[in-house]
């Protein structure tokens, strides 16, 4: 079982930006507990993070065949065409994350374009919300169910 965990524009600042809304965990924190929780579970991680809408794309579309994408595409979350349009194009099973509670804050971020095409979408928890996302997918890729 094969899994992308891809992050976008300025989540690369984790652990410093704004930590009172995103927490103090880094990045590289977060790919360490998310590696660790794989390789419990007995699933392949790739992790990629850019700040570029086009590179975005393009990791998602060198993931065709993979089993499952937990995405969180920061502030492209509330305008891309192209991503979610790349989700649908290579039919990758999807989990949206978002480390804040995006519904708490502006209204610009309540709007998901990737929700749509997205199996579903986990708000609000910090890191906790990737390791979430590892363990659903990991129940639904397992049980072979489809809800
Ligand atoms: C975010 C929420 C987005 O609105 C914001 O632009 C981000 C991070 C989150 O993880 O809470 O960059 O996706």
């Amino acid at each position: 079982m094969r899994v992308l965990v891809l992050n976008g524009p300025n989540l690369n600042l984790l652990g410093s930006r704004e930590p009172e809304v995103y927490g103090r965990e880094t990045l590289a924190d977060i790919e360490v507990l998310v590696r660790n929780r794989a390789q419990a579970l007995g699933i392949e991680v790739a992790f990629a993070q850019s700040n570029h809408e086009g590179d975005l794309v393009d990791v998602i579309q060198a993931h065709r065949g993979w089993d499952g994408l937990i995405l969180n595409a920061g502030a492209y979350t509330h305008t891309s065409q192209a991503i979610p349009d790349a989700i649908s194009a290579t039919q990758l099973l999807t989990v949206e994350v978002h480390l804040s509670n995006v519904f708490r804050r502006e209204a610009f971020r309540h709007h998901s374009t990737i929700s749509p095409v997205a199996w579903g979408c986990i708000v609000g928890f910090g890191f906790r919300g990737y390791l979430a996302a590892l363990d659903l997918l990991h129940g639904r890729l397992t049980e072979g169910t489809v809800g």
